[in-house]
């Protein structure tokens, strides 16, 4: 190597070490965000996680994005390596609502502010995160149960719906079972008349492979004929249930009505073919909104405890023409 060379090098070393020594302040200094996402389950999962890594870019933000796997305790690992290496501001979507109290309270204790986003977690001192953006999944439930009650006004028969929920202990899938059987509750108490039956209820966690097998099982079980309502908890799980549906003939849409949460494009063009009756959104979009709230945190402000993203409901009732490429 010529002496140019070796001098190149040498002074490549040594303004890396200059910069990395510098030290940080308010205009030298790129934010870190640690962020933890749960998996890649859905086509809604990997559109929620490019939304955050192309927010993440605009802003200038360095990203530090830890994939679990599905797996709670993947995230609480990834959590504590953001803590090890103290990183700004701590994101990640809970899997699970349940169990964050020891890894929060060390995140707390390192001074590091955490932002639970798209899924809520439980947790008995709610000082231990900044603020929750996301999903409001209570109302998708009610959402779903409210279309049905218009689809269904002029039925007088016992409405029986098999319900396809979202991975066990998740706060979607719990809010999604809650706000739906509160609506349809409600409506029994207010008219006296139980019109709606939950026949049957079981996790497909949120995959299609699952929502396939689940519903072929389901029509192994029950005559097709006594299953007016398949009501899924996300859109993936639907259209592997609609796949079964077909395999045996059974036109979904007409011979089963179907509610489904999500609003990917699949499930839209299915709503536009009438093979899905409501489709209810659950918004992906969160990039944009994650990163400002993270960059203010990171500044040291403080944020709204909770805020929901602006979702819709697709119908067979609604002018379907004017829906928006969904991009996911
Ligand atoms: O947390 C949001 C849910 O998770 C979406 O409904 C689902 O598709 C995803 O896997």
């Amino acid at each position: 190597m010529g002496f140019k060379y070796f001098f190149i090098i040498i002074l490549i070393f040594l303004s890396l070490v200059f910069f990395s020594c510098t030290p940080r302040t308010a205009e030298t200094e790129r934010i870190i965000l640690g962020f933890s996402q749960i998996g890649a389950e859905s086509a809604w999962r990997n559109h929620h996680t490019l939304s955050v890594q192309d927010a993440a870019a605009a802003a200038g933000i360095q990203l530090l994005f830890f994939n679990a796997e599905q797996r709670q305790e993947n995230q609480i690992r990834a959590i504590r390596s953001f803590i090890a290496y103290q990183v700004d501001v701590i994101a990640f979507v809970p899997i699970v609502s349940d169990g964050w109290e020891h890894v929060l309270n060390e995140a707390r204790e390192a001074g590091i502010p955490v932002l639970i986003c798209d899924r809520e977690i439980t947790i008995q001192n709610e000082s231990f995160f900044a603020g929750f953006i996301g999903t409001d999944s209570l109302q998708q439930g009610r959402s779903a149960a409210e279309f049905l009650l218009r689809r269904f006004a002029q039925d007088n028969r016992l409405i029986q719906i098999v319900e396809l929920r979202g991975t066990e202990g998740s706060s979607v899938a719990i809010n999604r079972a809650l706000g739906f059987r509160e609506i349809i509750d409600t409506h029994h108490i207010m008219t006296g008349i139980q019109k709606f039956e939950i026949i049957y209820s079981e996790s497909g966690d949120f995959l299609r492979s699952k929502g396939y097998e689940l519903m072929d099982s389901i029509l192994n079980r029950f005559n097709f004929n006594d299953i007016d309502v398949l009501y899924s908890h996300n859109d993936s799980m639907t259209l592997g249930a609609i796949d079964a549906m077909k395999e045996r003939g059974i036109r979904p849409g007409a011979d089963i009505v179907i509610v489904t949460i999500d609003a990917e494009q699949a499930a839209i063009d299915a709503l536009i073919r009438g093979e899905i009756n409501c489709v209810v959104e659950c918004n992906p979009k969160q990039g944009a909104e994650i990163i400002r709230l993270a960059a203010l945190l990171a500044r040291g402000e403080t944020i709204p405890r909770i805020t929901f993203m602006t979702e819709e409901v697709f119908t067979e009732f609604d002018d379907l023409s004017s829906i928006q490429p969904r991009g996911y």
